[in-house]
């Protein structure tokens, strides 16, 4: 089996951290999404990935390279435009050929790995798999409606009034059937040629579509509250480990993990909570359900439920930071200066929340 993972898209609700950076490139736990997608293929067999870029392609074949890190082959696949997920499968023909294949979406983040799934795909005669999951929000995403017997009714993409709570999780399975459905479909209301849709041909063409409903976690990572869910529930399921210097006035409680170079001095870390490469938290307080990525500075601050990107600093704040977000080189500190202000300089679409 070959993998293909989407990795385009314009990550709108993610501004302003997405204006320079896909939006499958922002870490959860301390690792980008894409990673843990790139892993999660590789755990269940899969060498040969194809990854469709978009706009944010350079960024991405920065990031990933050639798959070696992985022991993977990466194959680079651009797509001129949006034009939708069925658009991204149809243009990849040529690197999967006739055979099987896995489609990930890279923002999605799944409990508990795929390899049983893509294990079990691979060894049956179904000709293509979709993955289910119950949600309250299904008009958000492409809803199954399943018959008595279990088998798929019908999928509708984004229903205004859905039928089912059901929703159509980003990973799908596929033989080569799925050519003639991403060929004869068309365009939906938002333009889009759409994976929902290819996947309603091949139910209404008689092909065996087999709906797996999942009962584990799933989160599509579009949006700042999505980002500190998965945040959270993958740093619940990561093993702790210390390799990094901790001080003895220093607290780790719970799950921490504490990585190589970073430095801890005089500081309290509640886990579950992650420290990057390189980062200090000095005279601070770290809780649960945070992960600061590398090369960051924590200075007589304190945070929780909060992702921080590589290379930011927060000093001397002096109330405590939640349910936050903090993108790249940002820097966050009092300042001595007179009159007492708010100082700002903020990108478009910033998202501030002061007491
Ligand atoms: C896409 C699919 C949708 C699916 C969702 C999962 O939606 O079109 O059917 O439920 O991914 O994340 P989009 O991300 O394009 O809104």
């Amino acid at each position: 089996m070959k993998g293909l993972i989407l990795s385009g898209g314009k990550g709108t609700r993610l501004r302003p951290i997405t204006y320079t950076s896909a939006k499958q490139l922002v870490p959860v736990a301390n690792k980008p999404v894409l990673f843990r997608v790139i892993e999660a293929l590789k755990d269940a067999g899969i060498n040969d990935i194809g990854i469709v870029i978009g706009d944010t392609g350079n960024e991405v074949r920065s990031a990933v390279g050639d798959g070696s890190r992985w022991n993977v082959n990466i194959t680079y696949i651009p797509q001129e435009a949006p034009l939708g997920l069925a658009h991204a499968v149809k243009i990849s023909r040529d690197f999967i050929g006739d055979e099987r294949f896995a489609l990930f979406l890279g923002d999605n983040c799944i409990e508990g790995g795929v390899s049983k799934l893509l294990n079990g795909f691979a060894a049956s005669d179904w000709n293509a798999q979709i993955v289910l999951k119950e949600v309250v929000n299904p008009q958000q995403y492409g809803v199954a409606e399943l018959k008595h017997d279990g088998s798929i009714e019908r999928l509708t993409e984004k229903p205004r009034t859905p039928r089912s709570n059901l929703a159509l999780v980003g990973i799908y399975m596929f033989d080569q059937h799925i050519w003639e459905a991403v060929e004869a479909i068309k365009p939906s209301w938002r333009g889009e040629l759409e994976i929902t849709d290819a996947i309603q041909w091949l139910v209404e063409h008689g092909y065996r579509v087999y709906p797996y409903v999942h009962n584990g976690w799933w989160i599509d990572t579009g949006k700042r509250a999505d980002m500190l869910d998965a945040n959270r529930l993958v740093l619940e399921e990561l093993e702790p480990r210390i390799e990094g210097y901790v001080d003895r006035d220093s607290q780790l409680v719970g799950k921490v993990t504490i990585e190589a170079g970073a430095e801890i001095i005089n500081s309290v870390i509640r886990g579950p909570a992650i420290i990057g490469e390189h980062t200090r938290i000095v005279n601070s307080y770290v809780g649960p359900f945070t992960s600061i990525y590398h090369h960051c500075q924590i200075e007589e601050s304190e945070i929780e439920h909060s992702i921080v990107l590589e290379h930011s600093e927060i000093v001397r704040i002096p109330h405590r930071i939640e349910d936050s977000l903090i993108g790249r080189n940002v820097q966050i500190h009092t300042s001595p200066m007179k009159p007492k202000a708010y100082r700002l300089m903020l990108g478009d679409n910033s998202d501030i929340g002061l007491l």
